[in-house]
């Protein structure tokens, strides 16, 4: 077996960003971008999606669910090419305590996070040439239990484990996770509407690092984690210490 060289330009090489038209997904295809690498982003609004690919001067959009396992392979099987990385974001969350869980959201949000990312490691195992990337976004902040957070936190731990296994299996493709703790991104002002500028301010005073995490963070660690080929089964932690604070 040839050696693969490390490959620390993005240079050339094609990023597809499952989840790329808001958020930590646009962020990663802006940064891909200006690595000079060509981006294919997807996502389900398909305004939302034709936006992002005019800014990107995206080579490709598609609307695709991360819930729709035939249209995750269609997806994947009308690649004209392998590409070199992949990055699955979006899918989830969702909150409630188990008195008041709504099982067939608990339910779609799994098959989003859990079954949808192991539907796209099948996939990048034929679809991203060798010493390529697969990374997962998921959460750190479920892993301390609270009410409410049960799904998130059997994502947030069935993730690394998903990432890892698929290290073993798909290599020499490497496969990587992330673990964002609150990252600023239109989700998190989604779900707090009113509240987000009292939880930024919460997070600028408590966080270990004294600002809130963005998109662009967790963005730089994607780019890392596509180009650095000794890295593969790891989930990396992007949160500002927010799981070292009580
Ligand atoms: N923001 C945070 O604080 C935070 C922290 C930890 C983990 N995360 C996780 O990180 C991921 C990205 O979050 P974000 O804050 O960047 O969210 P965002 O700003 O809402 O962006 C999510 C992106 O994914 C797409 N998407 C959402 N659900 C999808 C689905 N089921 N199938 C396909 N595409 C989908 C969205 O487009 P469409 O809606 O048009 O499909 C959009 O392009 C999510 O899985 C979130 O749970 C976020």
């Amino acid at each position: 077996m040839n050696d693969i060289e490390p490959t620390p330009s993005l240079q050339g090489q094609t990023v597809v960003v499952l989840g790329g038209s808001s958020g930590i997904g646009l962020e990663t295809a802006r940064l891909a971008r200006s690595a000079a690498a060509e981006v294919i982003v997807t996502g389900r609004d398909s305004e939302r999606l034709r936006q992002a690919g005019v800014e990107l001067g995206a080579v490709r959009t598609a609307q695709l669910d991360l819930a729709d396992a035939a249209g995750i392979s269609e997806f994947f099987e009308g690649l004209s090419a392998p590409v070199d990385h992949v990055l699955v974001t979006g899918g989830g969350p969702t909150y409630g305590t188990i008195a008041d869980l709504d099982f067939d959201d608990a339910r779609r949000v799994l098959d989003e996070h859990l079954l949808g990312s192991l539907r796209v490691a099948r996939h990048a195992a034929h679809s991203v040439r060798a010493g390529g990337s697969l990374t997962l976004i998921t959460g750190s902040h479920a892993r301390r239990p609270g009410p409410g957070l049960s799904i998130a936190a059997i994502a947030a731990a069935a993730v690394p484990v998903i990432a890892a296994n698929a290290a073993v299996e798909l290599s020499p493709v490497r496969v990587n996770a992330i673990a964002a703790g609150f990252v600023d991104t239109p989700l998190s002002a989604r779900l707090l509407g009113a509240e987000l500028e009292t939880r930024r301010a919460e997070l600028r005073q408590t966080l270990p690092i004294h600002r809130v995490v963005n998109a662009a963070d967790v963005a730089a660690t994607a780019l890392h984690l596509m180009t650095n080929t000794a890295v593969t089964g790891a989930t990396y932690d992007v949160d500002g210490g927010q799981q070292l604070i009580p």
